[in-house]
């Protein structure tokens, strides 16, 4: 069971609970194309970012596997919500779970998304003890292979038109990284 002690604060972000608040700022993310490109829903309207905030709101903890913790990030220089992550926790008996993480096109290229994402691994290695996180993403969405790569997961598979997604074939990479792979990490 993971339950974390929001908020946690990285070196220049906060890691919270969504809140009703939130409204505005994860609309903002959630309603670009380019946001959107490589996952597998389009742009929301309004009252569809509504809709999945309030999911958000009630996935504040982890209490069984096939459950979603959901993550708002925002900066603590500003405030502002910038990043909207989550860790699914896959498998009770295997020990497994898994990151995703998606942010605001204004505040990439700052390394906000690898600072959250290294975050999410710590909870899920070190509170949730998990013994294998992983992190997919389409093969084409090099920003967050890149992410994933940059943290010291490894690309595992690379599978071949294994999804359709907006009328289209894509290729999926999957990347992981084991709990003594993570505490072997200099730091
Ligand atoms: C995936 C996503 C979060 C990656 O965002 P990003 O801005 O590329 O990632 P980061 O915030 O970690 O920033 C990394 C960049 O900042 C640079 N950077 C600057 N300061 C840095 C720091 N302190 N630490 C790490 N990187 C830093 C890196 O060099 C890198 O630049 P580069 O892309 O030119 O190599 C973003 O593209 C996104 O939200 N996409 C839409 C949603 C999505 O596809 N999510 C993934 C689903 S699988």
């Amino acid at each position: 069971m993971l339950k974390p002690d929001f908020p946690l604060r990285t070196s220049r972000l906060t890691l919270r609970a969504f809140t009703h608040d939130d409204l505005d700022d994860l609309h903002a993310i959630h309603r670009l194309p380019e946001v959107t490109r490589y996952l597998h829903w389009e742009p929301h309207d309004r009252e569809r970012t509504r809709a999945v905030l309030e999911e958000k709101i009630a996935c504040n903890a982890l209490l069984d596997e096939n459950r979603t913790l959901a993550i708002a990030v925002e900066r603590n220089d500003t405030g502002q919500l910038i990043g909207d992550c989550m860790i699914r926790w896959l498998s009770r008996e295997h020990s497994r779970g898994e990151i995703g993480f998606v942010f605001h096109p204004e505040h990439h290229g700052k390394g906000f998304a690898t600072e959250a994402a290294r975050e999410l691994l710590r909870l899920s290695f070190e509170e949730l003890g998990l013994h294998r996180v992983i992190g997919r993403c389409d093969a084409r969405n090099a920003a967050s292979a890149e992410v994933m790569r940059r943290l010291g997961m490894r690309c595992e598979a690379h599978l071949v038109e294994s999804e359709y997604v907006k009328g289209e074939w894509a290729d999926e990479l999957i990347f992981a990284m084991l709990r003594r792979e993570w505490e072997s990490i200099p730091r």
